[in-house]
């Protein structure tokens, strides 16, 4: 049998999907996905655009400290600020990488940049080359490059080949392609460009068409050795090309693809769950891979099949993707000890005794709640322990709900505002609209609800419900998450996340406008 070429797996969810509206992550959020992403094996992961902010630098600078095996990239555009910014934010990694971008398509040169194509190879060339004076791994994207003219694009790649970088990535950035059509422009690149065998041809593909893994599925029959990709295919307006969705069709079509990945797939349902539980992105039931229906056979036909030979009509193992993974480790009984090596082995480290207790504390509380304690649970907790340490504007001190046949519903709140302790009770449509009634009069926040969802974490309807609250206020998009058992008391965390996020000022530069 033939060796199989490896496939790179290049990771942007902490990047591209963050800039999904309202999936901003916090600096030790992105350490937490980081951390499950290396745990993945996944090669590449780009963990921000430091230029964006100084949060944005520490994140990326946090990340390159905190993972050994993968290669932490910073995204910079073709700008020498950028890249001296994201040069010294992957500085502490064991091995990084410099992503600069510019636009090649007619309409981002003229409308965008106006520059000339010859401007815009100039400084291309220029960003390459600076950015090799920080690593020897540097990659190249003609942004847009979906849309750019063909013969443009083998002239500014040959040109960034020649400065420097070694990996060329082919972003459909709009996606406007369609499979045929992406394929073969990679075929046709690798073809034509004079020293396209020095370096590794990548692509990014988005999902305005749903067709980012397609496209992605093609181009790496055509030749491309590097896909990037996200969790749950998050990622800016559609989103990006799923990574588990990418990596399970070439895993499971082996017979079709001359390469494959070095993933430990059964990380893959973990991963996914941290990120749709840090973001309050939910994963839609009937979600290729990572779905809660997935592996799920309703029909009577379907389950008779499936017990007398799984293959009938599986074609992949759910447990090869982690669907056992969750498993049950904690309860009730369960001590400080076994509580702290359980999160150790999810790499989650507090950094002092006290959070680590306040944790703990929280657990036992949960745990008189809830019979058995999954990881899926024990993330969560941590999530609302830390959000509770950071200096949080609004608290909720108690909560009061009334809800009966033929009655009105309402509730009593007291939140801590500033330190200072107010109460309101309102009327509403059900519980939930009451609470947030009830808080909107203290906080007074006159943002608009844009989203409101509820998730089980585990099976059981002793299970805690995770609450994603979207608010908008002044184009600004921010979700917030809470969990509990009581998934009024959820709705209300969720609603005070929201808010204190909102409260932080927040100035942040997108790389792509
Ligand atoms: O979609 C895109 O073109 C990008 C680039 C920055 C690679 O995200
Ligand atoms: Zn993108």
């Amino acid at each position: 049998m033939t060796k199989k070429e490896k496939l790179i797996i290049f990771d942007t969810t902490l990047r591209d999907g963050e800039q999904s509206p309202g999936a901003s992550m916090t600096q030790d959020e992105k350490v937490r996905i980081a951390k499950a992403l290396e745990r993945m094996r996944v090669d590449v992961i780009e963990a921000g655009f430091p230029m964006a902010s100084e949060g944005d630098f520490a994140s990326v600078q946090a990340v390159a400290r905190a993972v050994k095996d993968s290669t932490i990239c910073g995204l910079a555009r073709a700008l020498d600020k950028d890249i001296e910014r994201a040069g010294e934010a992957i500085k502490p990694a064991n091995s990084g990488r410099i992503h600069t971008f510019i636009a090649t398509s007619p309409i981002h040169m003229e409308k965008k940049l106006r520059m000339s194509p010859d401007q815009v190879v100039e400084q291309a060339v220029r960003a390459v080359k600076q950015a090799r004076n920080y690593t020897d791994n540097v990659e190249f994207s003609p942004e847009d490059a979906g849309r750019s003219e063909h013969d443009f694009l083998c002239r500014i790649i040959e040109a960034v080949i020649d400065a420097g970088a070694s990996t060329i990535n082919i972003p459909d950035t709009v996606g406007y392609n369609l499979p045929h059509q992406f394929g073969s422009l990679i075929a046709e690149l690798i073809e034509r460009v004079p020293n396209a065998d020095k370096a590794i041809f990548s692509v990014h593909c988005h999902n305005d068409l749903g067709l980012a893994v397609a496209n992605s599925l093609s181009a790496v029959i055509n030749g491309a050795r590097q896909v990037e990709c996200t969790i749950n295919g998050l990622g800016e307006r559609a989103g990006n090309a799923s990574l588990e969705e990418v990596v399970m069709a070439i895993q499971t079509r082996q017979d079709l693809f001359s390469c494959n990945t070095t993933l430990d797939t059964t990380q893959i349902v973990p991963c996914s769950r941290l990120v749709s539980s840090i973001t309050g992105f939910a994963v839609q039931p009937n979600k290729a891979i990572v779905g809660a229906n997935a592996f799920a056979h309703e029909s009577g036909i379907h389950q008779d099949g499936v017990l007398k030979s799984r293959e009938t009509y599986e074609i992949m193992r759910a447990e090869d993707v982690g669907w056992s993974a969750n498993r049950m480790v904690l309860g009730k009984h369960s001590g400080r000890n076994a509580f702290r090596s359980r999160l150790q082995e999810l790499d989650i480290v507090f950094e002092t005794e006290e959070a680590l207790n306040e944790a703990f504390s929280r657990f036992k509380d949960l745990a008189d709640k809830k019979h058995d304690i999954y990881d899926d649970d024990l993330q969560a907790l941590v999530t609302q322990t830390r959000a509770a340490s950071e200096i949080e504007r609004v608290k909720l001190v108690s909560l009061k709900v009334c809800s009966e046949t033929g009655e009105t519903p309402n509730a009593a709140v007291t939140l801590s505002y500033d330190s200072e302790e107010k109460s309101a009770t309102a009327s509403g449509s059900g519980p939930v609209d009451a609470t947030f009634k009830a808080i909107e009069s203290v906080v007074k926040s006159n943002t608009e609800l844009q989203l409101y969802s509820v998730n089980a974490i585990t099976s059981g309807t002793d299970s805690q419900g995770e609450v994603t609250v979207r608010l908008e206020k002044g184009g600004r998009i921010v979700n917030g998450q809470g969990a509990d058992t009581d998934i009024v008391i959820a709705s209300a965390r969720a609603y005070i996340n929201a808010v204190n996020k909102l409260l932080e000022p927040v100035e942040r530069a997108h790389p792509q406008i």
